[in-house]
């Protein structure tokens, strides 16, 4: 049986905050490391010090962390704000970006609830759904979808639930605005399938080409 992902894999404790983080999630975007190096400090050991800047500073970077590996629990209570809308952004020869009020599950993984993710849509992550930069490695250069001159009406708010199908796309229920790494408008609406194969011919969506190359995603 697969172990299922479920969130939180380390707990760096401080007076005031704990910061977890979960390798297997980190895509090493570093806004931690270069936004505060008091606290996040790659050569340090432990590599986190929760005590070393305000509450305010470290949850507010913390929650630049476009992958979810780093979260925090707040000792006064205060938690990370569930955004109003549930966006998409295709990252260039890249991964899905993801923010929003999420639900994540699959054969291997089970999140209820999330804000932030980083998800494959190369086919190659060996953290699926999670990106992990393979895509670097196998140099995937989509033909990336063209924005759609229409001008959305305000997003629904409301929980998206994001489900890696077995061996096929990530079905999306929920309202949510998908867009491209420019800010373009791509697609809005209550549901979708994305590609996580890589091999589609209408990226970012699923057009079943899954089944014709034998995606095996677990
Ligand atoms: S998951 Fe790639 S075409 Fe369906």
């Amino acid at each position: 049986m697969v172990e299922q992902y479920t969130g939180k894999d380390r707990r760096y404790a401080g007076d005031d905050v704990d910061i977890t983080y979960s390798l297997k999630r980190c895509i090493h975007a570093e806004f931690c490391v270069k936004r505060l190096s008091a606290v996040f400090d790659k050569n340090a050991r432990p590599w986190i010090n929760a005590n070393g800047a305000s509450p305010d500073e470290m949850t507010s970077v913390v929650e630049l962390c476009p992958s979810g590996a780093l979260h925090y629990d707040r000792k006064d209570g205060v938690q990370e704000a569930i955004p109003e809308k549930n966006v998409i952004k295709i990252r260039h020869n890249g991964p899905l970006e993801v923010r929003g009020d999420l639900a994540i599950e699959g054969a291997t993984v089970a999140l209820a609830q999330e804000t932030r993710a980083s998800l494959c849509r190369c086919g190659a992550s060996n953290n699926k759904p999670f990106c992990d930069n393979t895509h670097k490695e196998i140099q995937f250069e989509p033909v990336e979808a063209v924005s759609i001159d229409e001008v959305p009406s305000p997003s629904e708010s409301g929980k998206l639930v994001i489900t890696a199908c077995e061996n096929g796309p990530l079905e999306l229920n929920g309202p949510v605005e998908i867009i491209n790494e420019a800010g373009g408008f791509l697609f809005q609406g209550n549901g979708t399938a994305l590609c996580r194969c890589g091999g589609s011919g209408n990226k970012p969506f699923c057009d079943g080409t899954h089944e014709r190359i034998h995606f095996k995603a677990e």
